[in-house]
């Protein structure tokens, strides 16, 4: 492990009590501990970005009764084989289900991807969460 660095940082007031009690909310103990998550979280999505391979996942939420949707997100799928490596779906209940997918590519392709099966109409809810092997933070 490397040495550790210190720098200072000067910035509006107001601006450093909202990151404070923000940090605070999420459990944060120490202030550099939050910056050091932040600029962590910031090369990750950087490193993503850049990367000629990289992987993502999409995980959406979508009610399975609707009657195209279904058919459309599993032609969908088949149609990207080579990209989407991998499903996982879960039945949340009678009518809802999630479902997480794991998409291999270019950055621009997973984002793709991504923005087609969450806008796909009847789906509730989408995230893309992007991965890397944090080259960048390790
Ligand atoms: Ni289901």
């Amino acid at each position: 492990m490397s040495g550790l660095a210190r720098f200072g940082v000067s910035l509006e007031e107001r601006l450093l009590e909202s990151f404070d009690q923000a940090i605070a909310k999420k459990g944060y103990i120490k202030r550099s501990e939050a910056i050091r998550d932040l600029i962590r979280a910031f090369l990750v999505e950087q490193e993503w970005e850049e990367g000629e391979e990289t992987v993502g996942t999409v995980t959406i939420v979508y009610d399975h009764s609707l009657r195209e949707l279904p058919d459309a997100l599993i032609e969908f799928q088949h149609s990207h084989f080579t990209s989407i490596i991998s499903t996982l779906h879960v039945h949340l209940d009678q009518h809802n289900c999630l479902e997480v997918a794991v998409i291999k590519g270019k950055s621009s392709e997973i984002r793709e991807i991504a923005d087609r099966l969450i806008g796909m109409k009847g789906v509730k809810h989408g995230k893309l969460c992007m991965a890397t092997t944090g080259r960048a933070i390790s």
